[in-house]
């Protein structure tokens, strides 16, 4: 808000908000849980987003406990973003890749021996956050498996509970503190669309691109390379994609190794003839 504007704001009423609309309830203190960031993450900078910036409709939306999906390419920002959002409202956070081999022993739960009882009930992840509350962060949603998908329904519609089969048909309602958040990729091959029904139970879906804060993370060079070589990609005349990530590296290696040893790994990310093409364009744009 500028100050030249804050004349014209009713007193007390925070100006992000509608008055008499939004009224979350406070979060529980979590400071002893295990899953607190307890280190303020990297400078994020925010995409702006129908008059207002993602932070701040994040921010929101967390607090209204809705639901969230953030749609986008790898590197755009989504993970970093919402694990800021946790970290600023002090809630748990965890974030689980549902691409990789995880198994609904670690997502529900599990016996294991135990020297007294024979066997205990330890809860899974996502059983923990349920019970005590903090953002559950559901990575590669369209990934899943198709057999974690009815849970996924069953925490997110309004009733919020799953239930633990295996272990002794244990019902759970979600903790008030609880917040379902999930991010889709799209490049990938192997991810499915979306279920509908699924899709349809997150209140607050925004799509990220990743470039305009490409422009202020990296100098203008770097950032007119990636332009160049998003362009051959799309024209077919390239292979590789030109991440966020690589573009760190670059810059990492550039630090640490000097700027032709950073270059060199950089082309190492594209495929086959179309390493000299990269090459070209570092020459043109002055890399
Ligand atoms: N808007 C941004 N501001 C600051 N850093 C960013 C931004 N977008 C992406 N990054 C950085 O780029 C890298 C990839 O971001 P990440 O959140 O892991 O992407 P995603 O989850 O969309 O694949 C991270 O190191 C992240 O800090
Ligand atoms: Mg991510």
């Amino acid at each position: 808000m500028e100050t030249g504007d804050k004349g014209k704001q009713p007193k007390g009423v925070d100006p992000k908000i509608l008055p008499g609309t939004f009224r979350p309830k406070a979060f529980d203190d979590h400071t002893g849980s295990l899953y607190l960031i307890k280190e303020a993450p990297p400078p994020y900078y925010p995409h702006h987003v129908g008059g207002t910036i993602d932070t701040d409709i994040l921010e929101n939306a967390v607090r209204d406990r809705q639901n969230i999906l953030l749609i986008g390419e790898t590197g755009t920002g989504k993970s970093h973003v919402l694990r800021l959002i946790a970290y600023r409202l002090g809630l748990p956070y965890i974030r689980v890749q549902l691409y990789d081999a995880i198994s609904p022993e670690d997502l529900f739960g599990s016996w294991i021996p135990s020297a007294q009882e024979g066997f205990i009930w330890q809860d899974g992840v996502l059983t923990h956050f349920m019970r005590h509350g903090g953002m559950f962060v559901a990575d590669e949603l369209n990934g899943a498996k198709p057999g974690m998908n009815f849970v996924f329904h069953s925490i997110t519609d309004h009733e919020r509970r799953m239930t633990l089969t295996q272990k002794d048909g244990e019902v759970i309602y979600a903790h008030p503190d609880f917040i379902f958040c999930a991010t889709m990729n799209l490049e990938y091959e192997g991810t499915k669309p979306l279920n509908r029904a699924l899709f349809d139970r997150f209140g607050v879906v925004l799509e990220y691109d990743g470039s305009s804060a490409i422009k202020k993370m990296f100098p203008p060079e770097l950032v007119c390379f990636k332009d160049k070589v998003d362009e051959a990609i799309r024209a077919g005349e390239l292979e590789g994609v030109c991440s966020v990530r690589s573009l760190q590296q670059y810059m990492r290696n550039a630090e640490i190794f000097g700027k032709e040893v950073a270059k060199r790994v950089l082309v190492q990310k594209f495929e086959g003839i179309g390493k000299e093409a990269v090459a070209d364009i570092m020459e043109a744009v002055g890399l």
